[in-house]
């Protein structure tokens, strides 16, 4: 990165919330980086040379002998330090103050009333508001040279400071949309305490990257696996602008795409690729595959195993390659750094299509690795990416695969592709398509009886999935109006053959996930 861009390191002591910390200071256009507390070392902190701390809060609690710890070279750095919840009770713990065990929980919405006037407060024009706590240890002595600024309706000190260390702690969480003026309070730490000055710009990142690209690819070849995703896409329309002809993309159609997916975007990539974007139609490899599998897990390691197989054969015909291009984004990055040792569970084996394959020995580029995903989209919309490749919902690497419960074979994913262009067609149509996180159907593997024109039949079902969702981890079943639904499901029932039931799915994830295997 450019050494000008000033940054904010956040260290992480395990909180839910602290993506939420990054994301909040991206939203001011400041650059920040995540670190757990057991990877700072005196290297990172010499490269990262942090304007400001944050730390984060956690689910531990720091009267627990092994619970994570704060290294005081860092309090000792004079550098302002923004304290929140488990953060504000190690500093206090650091600096002798006291930190008990309490009967009284604090969780979710309290008030909490000013105090003192702080910078940290400054145009918040309300002398109590509504604030998102989530602990259970109290501070019950502040430090020595700190000042009570605020406290909560049920008496505990909800935050305090340092004004002349620059320290400043709070017991709530700012960075959750349910405390009120949270952003200012963050904001005003940024900017009236840290007075940070040079921002993070998108514009200024691509002129930044792609030169750094150039420099570090030179005359050299990359490769880059591009599925039509915004990560991929984006990925390679910024290698494309650093290295040019050098660059040399494959798409893989598994045959498990959406209706004409794989001739619209192979015709958007052709255009701007070239004879350097390549099209391998491997449908006939990973349907033979994956006949007669029916198990969900089977299914994606196939088409993970067959994929890097497919891909791996197609990149060796291009000679002299060194480099791999990859769409890895920031929140990939702080996801699987395991937190106390132990990896998160895992629920289902991810496989990105444009995965890397280990075996290749490329060294590996990932030139959106410092970005979140609306972030990606300003590059992708300053590099001018078609804006229905920008902003599709999310598709899954394995595809209608994982749509299609039980076996796979071509009459249903035939069915399945025009149901689901039927129902995405109807939302771009009624313009809700954008007010919805991802929507799809599900081919059931059942058949039930119906009656259509005097006529028995006996047919498939499907089901309708659509979510609101901010990140994918948590998710909201949609809610259409009567007349919608009526609507969609006399369309897919009229016009796709193999059909005669549309059910809707309603529920939320938890505890469902978003697809169906
Ligand atoms: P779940 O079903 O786990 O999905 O709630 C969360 C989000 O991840 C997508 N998803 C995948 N994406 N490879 C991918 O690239 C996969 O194997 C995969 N499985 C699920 C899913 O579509 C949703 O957006």
């Amino acid at each position: 990165m450019n050494n000008k861009i000033e940054s904010i390191l956040i260290i992480d002591y395990g909180s839910q919330y602290t993506q939420l910390i990054a994301r909040r200071i991206r939203e001011l256009e400041v650059f920040c980086l995540v670190y757990p507390f057991n990877k700072i070392t005196k290297k990172i902190l010499s490269e990262i040379k942090p304007a400001a701390f944050i730390l984060s809060g956690g689910p531990k609690s720091v009267l627990d002998k092994n619970s994570p710890k704060l290294k005081q070279e860092i309090l000792n750095t004079k550098k302002p330090i923004l304290a929140i919840c488990y953060g504000m009770q190690l500093v206090t713990k650091n600096l002798n103050g006291i930190v008990k065990r309490s009967n009284h929980r604090e969780y979710g919405h309290t008030i909490i009333k000013i105090k003192k006037k702080s910078i940290l407060f400054k145009g918040i024009n309300k002398n109590a508001f509504n604030v998102w706590m989530s602990h259970g240890d109290n501070i019950i002595k502040i430090p020595k040279f700190f000042l009570i600024t605020s406290l909560s309706n049920n008496k505990i000190i909800s935050s305090i400071e340092n004004t002349k260390n620059k320290i400043y702690c709070l017991q709530f969480h700012p960075e959750v949309y349910h405390t009120n003026f949270g952003s200012k309070i963050i904001y005003n730490f940024i900017f009236n305490i840290v007075n940070i000055k040079n921002k993070f710009r998108i514009q200024k990142f691509i002129s930044n990257k792609v030169s750094e690209l150039k420099k570090q690819i030179k005359d050299n070849k990359i490769i880059c696996g591009l599925s039509g995703g915004v990560d991929s896409t984006v990925t390679a329309y910024l290698l494309k602008r650093a290295i040019n002809k050098n660059l040399f993309c494959i798409f893989v159609d598994h045959g498990l795409l959406r209706k004409n997916e794989a001739i619209e975007v192979s015709k958007i990539f052709k255009k701007k690729f070239g004879k350097n974007f390549i099209t391998i139609n491997a449908s006939k490899i990973f349907l033979k595959k994956l006949q007669n599998i029916s198990d969900p897990e089977k299914k994606r390691k196939i088409i993970g195993k067959t994929f890097i197989e497919v891909f791996e054969k197609e990149a060796k015909k291009i000679k002299n390659v060194k480099y791999l291009g990859q769409g890895t984004l920031y929140p990939d990055i702080i996801e699987s750094i395991p937190f106390f040792g132990g990896p998160t569970a895992k629920i289902k084996s991810h496989h990105n299509v444009g995965g890397i394959p280990k075996k290749m020995k490329l060294e590996v580029i990932e030139p959106l690795k410092e970005l979140f995903k609306d972030e990606v989209r300003n590059v992708g919309k300053k590099l001018k990416i078609n804006k229905n490749l920008l902003f599709r919902h999310p598709f899954p690497g394995p595809g209608l695969a994982i749509r299609i419960p039980g076996k796979i074979d071509n009459e249903k994913i035939l069915i399945l592709q025009e149901v689901d262009d039927i129902f995405v067609k109807y939302l771009k149509e009624k313009k809700i398509y954008n007010n919805i996180w991802q929507a799809f159907a599900v081919l059931l593997p059942i058949k039930s009886v119906g009656v259509m024109g005097d006529e028995r039949t006996y047919n498939y079902a499907v089901s309708l999935r659509a979510i609101t969702s901010v990140d994918g981890m948590t998710a909201d079943f949609y809610m259409f109006t009567n007349e919608q639904l009526k609507e969609i499901s006399s369309r897919i029932i009229n016009n796709v053959k193999g059909i005669n039931r549309v059910l809707y799915d309603f529920t939320s994830k938890p505890p469902s996930t978003i697809e169906w295997e």
